[in-house]
């Protein structure tokens, strides 16, 4: 076979963006042959196409402090969207998946463009169109469609970010198209935004590491402004994904408890600046819980902390006794802090709001993303494993985002090898992420594969597992790869 120039090229090109040997180069090529081939079956030749792909994550620690304005630690992983692309002559957006079970979709990116059914793959691929259009990167009058085919490696509602790296490779399609750019922390800022159009009130740090990712690197991301941190990973240890099995899609019930645990935090912050405000005799305007800082309150954490579980109690909270704390009227407090983006009210639970569980969460958290990244620089992998192992502790019994697959599946990684191990991503069910020390890596996936996914997801049929195909499918090394970019 003749191998041309651009083929050697290309070749050089995936070996930098998924930071592989060149003998791993091979399915890569043939999964981009296979996309190429498709592309041209279903569009016909349309000259030159563009290709743009963006990877997955998984998040190593910082759980749900996002949205909280708190940092995240998490690196970007192997799997990942690509879509092939050629420019529309008109506004209208063509799509083809590469798997038949989502069929095609097409829409015209003008005006308020109206979501497909919940749940539907391609409202990912509106919202970032949306959020351009909106935010006037792209002319709504002037804007170019595009042909594309998708594919995409990355498992779904699993935790591991494949919606909002759709949201990420779509937004890149669609600049490409237009022939404009944004440059990548603005991106990431915008798409975050543009996201929350599937009706979840995510924090950044999907959109963040799937643009900003570096290869061979973990990042430590900072919001409020976006900033990042590139963290060499350590060489003697393998970070593995485990996935449950328990879908936990960013459209369903799992959508209401996230966004119940956002609106959870935004009642602690209003609670907690009321009752500073009081006691200090002057304003104290915070929105975000990372807003209440010691200097800031010219107070000792010590001190802080003691504020906090008095002004949110150690039992949950009814909403009129939220109310009566505030001093407002209750209408005001359900628009202010309960309603979401798409106008919706998160209603009250009928446990009450768990403020100070979910305050002790964030804040224990955040301590153990600072302490995490200044250990994991230093090479100390125990001490970041057990910080792993602490933040699993907190969003089971604080945060309440674990469920009996995950709790099963942990303790089955710990028994088998994973120094650390805890769930990754928002939680009710997706996967975990493992730090296993290399030499231990065969015999775990060995051990894990025989216990959970042969054993345990066998005797528990009342679950509702998904079914996978290959092994490699559902738990698999991670590697770092480069952020989302055209290729
Ligand atoms: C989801 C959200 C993120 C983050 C995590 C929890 O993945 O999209 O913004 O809040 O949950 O850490």
């Amino acid at each position: 076979m003749l191998i041309s120039n651009a083929d050697v090229h290309f070749s050089e090109r995936l070996q930098t963006v998924y930071h592989c040997p060149a003998d791993e180069l091979p399915p890569h090529l043939i999964r981009y042959t296979r996309l190429l081939d498709t592309f041209h079956t279903r569009y016909g030749d349309l000259g030159s196409v563009t290709i743009v792909r963006a990877p997955g994550r998984v998040n190593l620690i910082g759980e749900h402090t996002d949205y909280n304005g708190y940092p995240v630690l998490p690196m970007t992983i192997d799997r990942d969207i690509v879509f092939i692309i050629a420019p529309s002559e008109d506004n209208t957006i063509n799509l083809m998946n590469e798997d038949s079970f989502f069929g095609e979709r097409s829409f015209v990116a003008f005006g308020a463009i109206t979501p497909f059914a919940q749940g539907d793959w391609g409202n990912y691929v509106k919202a970032a169109v949306q959020g351009l259009i909106r935010e006037g990167v792209v002319e709504e009058g002037k804007a170019k469609g595009f042909r594309a085919v998708v594919g995409g490696t990355i498992p779904g509602s699993a935790g591991l970010s494949s919606s909002s790296a759709l949201v990420v490779a779509s937004a890149l399609a669609f600049l490409a198209a237009n022939h404009t750019s944004v440059e990548p922390v603005m991106l990431a800022e915008l798409l975050a935004r543009a996201e929350q159009y599937v009706g979840m009130e995510g924090g950044g740090m999907d959109q963040a590491i799937s643009l900003l990712g570096d290869a061979g690197k973990a990042l430590k991301i900072n919001f409020f402004p976006l900033r990042q941190e590139s963290i060499q990973l350590p060489e003697n240890v393998a970070f593995v994904v485990c996935n449950s099995l328990v879908q936990a899609s960013k459209s369903s019930s799992t959508r209401d408890a996230y966004n119940r645990r956002v609106v959870e935090c935004r009642l602690a912050a209003a609670l907690l600046s009321s009752s500073l405000s009081e006691k200090l005799g002057r304003p104290v305007y915070a929105r975000l819980l990372a807003d209440f800082t010691p200097s800031l309150l010219h107070c000792t954490e010590k001190e802080l902390e003691q504020e906090a579980r008095l002004a949110l109690g150690h039992q949950p909270l009814r909403l009129s006794e939220i109310v009566l704390r505030l001093g407002e009227d209750e209408a005001e407090v359900r628009r202010r802090h309960c309603t979401l983006k798409d106008g919706s009210t998160v209603a009250e639970p009928p446990e009450g709001f768990k403020l100070w569980q979910r305050y002790r969460h964030v804040v224990s958290e955040a301590a153990r993303v600072e302490r995490a990244g200044a250990v994991l620089s230093s090479g100390d992998i125990d001490e970041f494993a057990a910080l792993m192992n602490e933040s699993h502790a907190g969003c089971r019994d604080d945060y309440e985002v674990s469920c009996d697959e995950l709790e099963a599946l942990v303790a089955i990684a710990r028994k088998h090898g994973a120094i650390g191990a805890r769930l990754t991503g928002a939680g009710f069910g997706g996967c975990t992420v493992n730090a296993v020390p290399l030499g231990d890596v065969d015999r775990f996936l060995k051990e894990v594969r025989r216990e959970y996914y042969e054993t345990y997801v066998k005797e528990h049929s009342e679950s509702e597992f998904v079914p996978f195909r290959f092994i490699d499918d559902v738990m698999f090394v991670c590697y770092a790869t480069k952020g989302a970019g055209i290729v």
